[in-house]
């Protein structure tokens, strides 16, 4: 199987969880994106009722084209699940997220939910995080200093790019910091590092964010639960 269709296989997977009546928070990314599709296929041919609480313009925009009644966060009182992607998973279910500048809506809407499950193929699981570098959305005002502090305290920092030399902007029109590490040992502690730099709006450590994972094998979604 090519990692699209295990990307694929998960995100249908995922929308069986998907119930009448649900409000429901839609991550970003490449799994997602089919997640969203079979999601749009189900209020299609079956008249499921949802409401979608996107965490990108992108994600927005796809739910929009397919009939999926969207909101902002801030206009549901609560939301049942949220399905989203995931850029490394270790054994103990902490995550990396940010691979496409989405992590701080991606964030805002995990923890106002009651349930979240992530979807990935198997290359994204590991034993340690870290070999993903770390994205960090950060405030474009002073970022500069904040970089150099970054790499004063060795976290070999990256803005990230786009393809034309541009740095990259959020859809808050923040720049994203790309922490490349190589293995982390001590995530809460990096974490408690990160949440007190002034400057950094947020990090893509999601720990103890996750209820259960689908993992996209070769044979079949593997579903794991905290
Ligand atoms: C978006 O910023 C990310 O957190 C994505 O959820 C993550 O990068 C997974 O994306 P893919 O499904 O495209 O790998």
């Amino acid at each position: 199987m090519t990692q699209d269709e295990l990307k694929k296989m998960v995100g249908e997977k995922a929308a069986t969880y998907v119930e009448d009546g649900m409000v429901v928070g839609l991550g970003t990314g490449s799994t997602v994106k089919f997640m969203v599709d079979a999601l749009g296929k189900r209020v299609a041919e079956e008249g499921l009722k949802i409401i979608g609480v996107p965490t990108s313009d992108r994600t927005a925009a796809q739910g929009r084209q397919l009939n999926i009644p969207i909101k902002n966060v801030d206009e549901v009182d609560h939301i049942d699940l949220t399905i989203d992607g995931a850029d490394q998973i270790d054994k103990n279910f902490q995550g990396i997220k940010g691979g496409g500048a989405a992590h701080l809506f991606e964030k805002i809407v995990a923890i106002n939910s009651k349930r979240n499950i992530w979807i990935v193929d198997e290359s994204k699981m590991a034993a340690k995080l870290g070999s993903f570098p770390l994205p960090l959305e950060v405030i474009p005002y002073g970022s500069q200093q904040l970089y150099k502090r970054l790499a004063a305290k060795q976290l070999n920092p990256n803005f990230r790019k786009q393809a034309n030399g541009d740095l990259v902007q959020t859809d808050s029109k923040n720049y994203i910091i790309d922490l490349k590490l190589g293995t982390i040992d001590d995530p809460f502690g990096l974490a408690d590092y990160l949440n007190r730099q002034v400057g950094v709006v947020e990090h893509g450590l999601f720990l103890n964010v996750v209820n259960t994972v689908i993992v996209g094998y070769g044979d079949g979604p593997k579903v794991l639960e905290a």
